[in-house]
């Protein structure tokens, strides 16, 4: 039988869902986007080349994959273009064949951008810390009923009219609130109605599309960006991101009914990571903390930035299996607790002297939470590279055995390197 697989972050992002998607895609027929936009960076590493993808779904690198945005991605047709040509210059073939856009989607336009910039300049310290790519607004705008969605550049004079009217209130924010440069309409349309003939022949009914070749018996994957701990609801609100990210958001970020999908992968890390501002109780400041951030790489994909990080949250990750209906963890970045001397695990929190063992919803309640650990024997063995259960050292293990009974769902994958190879499969999601 036919399987549909949902692959969502289960953190704050970056748990390494790029490295599994691509790694799975050689099971189905296509990869889907339905939510974020270029705020993502997926990162996969074959035979040791490195790609890192932000808008485009991580399955582009498999030769006849075809990749899908959803009505609910937000598109920059400047960003869409740009990593489209770096796949065309690395030899990556036929990409433009196999991309196809939902008509239905909001366009990221520039003054979405220049409003996430002022914003958070005029936030100061209570900034959101966000990727600075027009994300938020964005939403707000298609939240709104004022956006303008990719189907609508085909029209131009309609097309035209529409962003002059939106941008008299956006120019008199950015200028009158914001204290920031007005952009010019003008020039505003000229730039977005450039990309329409390249992007034309890529526009598509998504939903209908994946249905007809759903049809026909082909599987599919739902790629998700960032995390569930950055969902617009379920999140460390108002430190979140624009859109829902939990797995339930397929279903109108790409035109599907729930009972298309028929398995939820969770993707974590061993430990905890973090980007941009908002709370993070197991987040640490000492030398473990270094060893994380080291070892790891801990360096955002799209904006350079230090991630910060911790040890690993299970009443976080107790909450994503909850919201998301996980059904499977691909737990990631093994290797980088290796030689650690004691591995601790977040199994709760007390808050004001109560213990829970769930993650509250909401960026005051969990500031206030102090996180509940069992400390674990490290171990020094390498597992870099390590494909096979049996060949972890024991103590790893036992680490990952209680990970997965604290979260609450069996382990899918253990991941132990960036390249496709080094990866531990317990559980095929595609498996009958
Ligand atoms: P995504 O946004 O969820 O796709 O994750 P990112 O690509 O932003 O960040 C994950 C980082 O970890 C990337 O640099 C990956 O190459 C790397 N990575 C993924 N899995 C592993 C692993 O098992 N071990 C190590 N050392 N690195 C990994
Ligand atoms: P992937 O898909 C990690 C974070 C930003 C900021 C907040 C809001 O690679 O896991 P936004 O620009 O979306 O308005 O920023 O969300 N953020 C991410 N953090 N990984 C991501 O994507 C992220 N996308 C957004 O750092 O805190
Ligand atoms: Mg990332």
């Amino acid at each position: 039988m036919a399987k549909n697989v949902v692959v969502v972050g289960a953190q704050w992002g970056d748990e390494g869902k790029g490295k599994i998607v691509d790694w799975l895609t050689e099971k189905v027929a296509g990869v889907v986007r339905f939510n974020g936009g270029h705020n993502a960076g997926h990162t996969l590493v074959i035979n040791g080349k490195k790609t890192i993808l932000r808008l485009i779904p991580s399955g582009i690198m498999h030769a006849t994959s075809v990749c899908y945005l959803g009505n609910g991605v937000v598109v920059s047709p400047e960003a869409f273009f740009r990593e489209v040509d770096e796949l065309i210059a690395v030899g990556v073939p036929n990409v433009e064949k196999r991309l196809r856009v939902s008509g239905n989607a909001a366009l990221i336009m520039p003054y979405h951008v220049a409003l996430d910039h002022a914003r958070e300049a005029a936030a100061g310290d209570k900034k959101i810390g966000t990727t600075g790519r027009g994300i938020g607004p964005a939403y707000e705008d298609k939240i709104a009923r004022r956006t303008v969605r990719v189907a609508d550049l085909f029209d131009a004079d309609r097309f035209a009219e529409r962003v002059r009217e939106v941008m008299k209130y956006h120019n008199f924010v950015l200028e009158k609130y914001l204290g920031a440069e007005p952009l010019d309409p003008e020039a505003v349309i000229t730039q977005m109605l450039s990309y329409a003939d390249r992007l034309r022949p890529m526009v598509c009914d998504v939903s209908a599309a994946l249905h007809a070749e759903m049809d026909a018996g082909k599987q599919f994957l739902f790629e998700g960006a960032q995390g569930s701990m950055l969902d617009i609801d379920h999140g460390t609100y108002p430190y979140v991101t624009s859109s829902n990210t939990v797995a339930g958001a397929v279903c109108a970020g790409a035109g599907v009914g729930p009972n298309k999908i028929n398995y939820v992968l969770g993707i974590t890390k061993a430990y905890c990571t973090r980007v941009g501002e908002g709370p993070f109780p197991t987040e640490l400041f000492d030398a473990d903390g270094e060893w994380l951030a080291n070892k790891g790489n801990e360096f955002g994909a799209v904006t350079g930035r230090p991630r910060r990080c911790g040890w690993f949250d299970g009443a976080a990750l107790r909450r994503a299996v909850q919201i998301n209906g996980l059904q499977g963890l691909a737990i990631m970045k093994l290797d980088v607790l290796d030689g650690m001397k004691t591995v601790k695990l977040g199994v709760g929190y007390t808050y004001k002297g109560e213990k829970l063992d769930l993650m509250p919803c909401g960026a005051d309640h969990l500031a206030g939470c102090e996180p509940i650990y069992e400390e674990f024997p490290g171990w020094t063995e390498s597992t870099f590279g390590v494909t096979k259960w049996e060949d972890l050292p024991e103590s790893a293990r036992a680490y990952l055995t209680r990970l997965s009974e604290v979260a609450g769902c069996p382990i899918a994958v253990v991941s132990t390197g960036p390249d496709r190879e080094h990866t531990i499969l317990h559980f095929n999601p595609f498996a009958d």
